[in-house]
Formats: C-alpha cells, structure tokens, sequence
C-alpha cells in the first residue's frame, strides 16, 4: 500500500486551490475501480450507438405507435432486414431500453413494448427529461475522432461541418427542445427587453449562431411582432434553417444567412433590439470580435443574451461528471472546430463566467449581469 499526496492543480489556472489528498490508496484497487469505469464506458457509448439507430430508424416510434411488437412485426411495418432488427430489439431489452414480457418464448414469438419512461427520455420533446438526441452528438463526434486525432498532431482544426448531419441535427433537436419550452421565459428575465419586443413595432433579434435555426423560430413564435434574423458560418446549418422557416410558414419574419459574427458590418444606428448567442459564444474563433461586432448592432437600450456553459468558477481536477461532459465535447469538437476558424483563441466548451465578463469588457460592454435563470446546463448573461 502508498500513501499517494497528489496536488491537483491546474497547469493553467494558477488560481486554483490545491487539493492535498492524503488518504491511503492502494493502486490495485484504484485500478480496478478505474477498470470498472472503462468497461462501463464502453457499455455506454456502445447503448448510445443503439439508441442513434434506434431513433434515426424510427424504431421506437414505431413500437410506440404499434404497442407491442414481434421483429417480424416491426421489421415488416419498417420494411426493414428482420435479422438487424431482431437483433437490436434483443439488445434493447436487455439494456433495460425496452420491455419484453415473454422473454421464454421464441424468439419470433418473444413480444417488445416501450415503457414510458423511455418514450419520455427519447421521444417526448416537451418533457425536461428529454435527452434522446444525445446519441447524434455522440456519434458525430465519434466519427471525427480521426482528424482530431491528426489536428493533435499537426496544431490544425477539424471544421464544423465534418462533424457530419448527426452533430449538427443532435444539437437542433436537443436544443431544440430547450428552446421551444423555454426561450420565452428566458427574455422575461429581461422586462425591458421582453416589453420592447412585444410593443414596439418593428422589434428585431439576430440570433447569432443559430445553427439549424430552431432559437431563431422559437423566437419568432414567442414575440410574434418580431423579425428575426439568424446568422452562422455553417453553410449545411443555415440550409436547414431556412427550410424550416419555411416548413413552419415563418419565412416572411425569419431569414437566414451565412456569415462569422466576427464579421458582421457595424451599423451606425443598430439594427436589433436583442442579439441572442445561445451555446456559441465557446464555439467561436474570434469571441471577442463576435461580441463586439453583435455590439455595434444593437439599438440604444437593446440588450445581448448569451446561453453557455455552466461552469464552475475555477478549475478543479476532481471528476465533476458535468466538466467531465464538458471537456469530452471540448477536446472531440469545440476546441477543433475553433482551430478550423481563422482563429483569435483557441476556443472551448468549458468557458466561465470570469472569460465571458473578460471578453464582454475587452469587447466594450459593462460587466455582464448572470440572470437568475434555473437551467440545469446553462448560465445565462445579459450584456
Ligand atoms: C453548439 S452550436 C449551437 C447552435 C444553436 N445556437 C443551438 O443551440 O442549437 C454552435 C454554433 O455556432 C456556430 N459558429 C461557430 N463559430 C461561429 C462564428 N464565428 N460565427 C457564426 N457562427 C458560428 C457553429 O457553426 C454552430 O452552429
């Protein structure tokens, strides 16, 4: 047995605390705790994989719509191969995803149902445990493992477009979600601003970032006297958007373009009353460029509101599963789709509020107000 002082400090954050743990730990044990956890690290990006198939294919709607199903059942309502999809349904009840009340039975007899909790967490978009969509973040940011694995080498960056549709529509539907249940309360926190969008005439918001548009239609539908205009360097995103600006009937308020917040012309007199950057601000290679081009955009007494990262205020190597979740996207695609800007910083998922105030006064705003939003992922400041 040793006994192990191990000061975790951050090699960058001179200002973190030490933390001395004197405890006795014996390696072995700690090896096969560690052990444990890769294993169930594998079991789990192995089910996550599962459950992207399992909504990208439509299987757990359709077993929802039918009720129970056999694989020949479903495999024939899907017009799908019946040995892939026997075998997914097998894996799926055993991973506790669905039920199988006659697991003796043959297995063309065996019966599959999907318990409501699934259905909740994968399917039903307007409940907060809503959380399917994380599967498509997962697998695109697998599939780029590879050029993350060569930027390492050679100090480039990995664009956000090769992070393929499944990053880029996991983000939409995940966020997707949030926004539609909640963007409207989150302008509440700002009475002023709410007040405006919803009297004055002619009230505008850009939605700096905006992805696959799903912030910028949820605007639009909670200040229905607004124009909205989204903006992202995204080429496939802002496609996206654009159609679904027109699938929603909303085209003649909604437009889109493709354009770096960084570049964004500066306007004498302000365009917009509210610039929202929802979950972009620590994806951009020029943040403070961006937040002092969104600046020069705003109308006197209009207001920018940033959603991103809720971090802790100072770094701390003590597995907090939340930075955990945080630095995986950095080091996978935050901080290389970054690189792969014509980049000021070196930008990344784990930002916190002391970068956001430094960057907001490098860019000449007032010290950022944190509004008093609950949210379980994001801090939210007004500018
Ligand atoms: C995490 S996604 C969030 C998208 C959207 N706001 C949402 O929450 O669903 C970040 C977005 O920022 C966009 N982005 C990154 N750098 C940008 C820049 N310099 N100018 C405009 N958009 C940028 C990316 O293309 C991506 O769509």
């Amino acid at each position: 047995m040793t006994t192990q002082t191990r000061p975790l400090q951050s090699a960058h954050d001179a200002s973190s605390p030490t933390i001395e743990r004197t405890e006795p730990i014996e390696p072995r044990v700690v090896a096969e705790a560690l052990s444990e956890r890769l294993f169930d690290g594998a079991l789990a990006t192995l089910e996550l994989a599962t459950i992207h198939l399992g909504l990208r294919l439509g299987l757990y709607e359709t077993i929802q719509r039918l009720g129970s199903v056999t694989f020949g059942r479903l495999a024939a309502e899907l017009d799908s191969d019946e040995r892939y999809v026997r075998e997914w349904l097998e894996q799926q009840a055993v991973a506790e995803l669905l039920v199988c009340p006659n697991p003796d039975a043959t297995p063309e007899e065996r019966r599959y149902e999907l318990p409501d909790a699934t259905a909740m967490v994968l399917l039903e978009t307007a409940t907060p445990a809503y959380l399917g969509p994380v599967s498509h973040l997962a697998v695109g940011a697998l599939l780029a493992v590879p050029a993350v694995e060569e930027a390492f080498r050679t100090g480039g960056g990995v664009p956000f477009h090769a992070y393929g549709s499944d990053l880029r529509q996991g983000l939409g539907q995940l966020n997707g979600a949030t926004f539609d249940r909640a963007i409207a309360g989150w302008i509440a926190a700002m009475p002023d601003i709410d007040r405006r969008l919803r009297t004055v005439r002619g009230g505008a918001i850009l939605d700096v970032g905006c992805g696959v548009g799903r912030s910028t239609l949820a605007l639009a539908r909670a200040f229905p006297t607004t124009t909205v205009h989204g903006i992202d360097l995204d080429v496939a995103s802002v496609e996206e958007a654009r159609a679904a600006a027109a699938g929603a009937g909303l085209e003649d308020r909604v437009t889109f373009s493709v354009d770096d917040a960084a570049d964004l012309a500066s306007d004498a007199n302000g365009r917009y009353d509210l610039v929202t950057i929802l979950e972009a601000l620590h994806d951009m290679g020029d943040p403070i460029g961006a937040l002092t081009a969104t600046r020069r955009q705003l109308r006197v007494g209009g207001a920018v509101l940033i959603a991103d990262q809720l971090t802790r205020d100072r770094y701390a190597a003590d597995g907090d599963p939340m930075e955990r979740f945080q630095y995986g996207c950095s080091v996978l695609h935050c901080l290389p789709a970054t690189r792969a800007e014509q980049h000021v910083v070196a930008n990344g998922t784990v930002i916190r509020a002391s970068t956001v105030a430094t960057w907001a006064r490098e860019a000449g705003f007032g010290p950022p107000r944190v509004l008093d939003i609950e949210d379980p992922f994001w801090r939210f400041y007004r500018l």
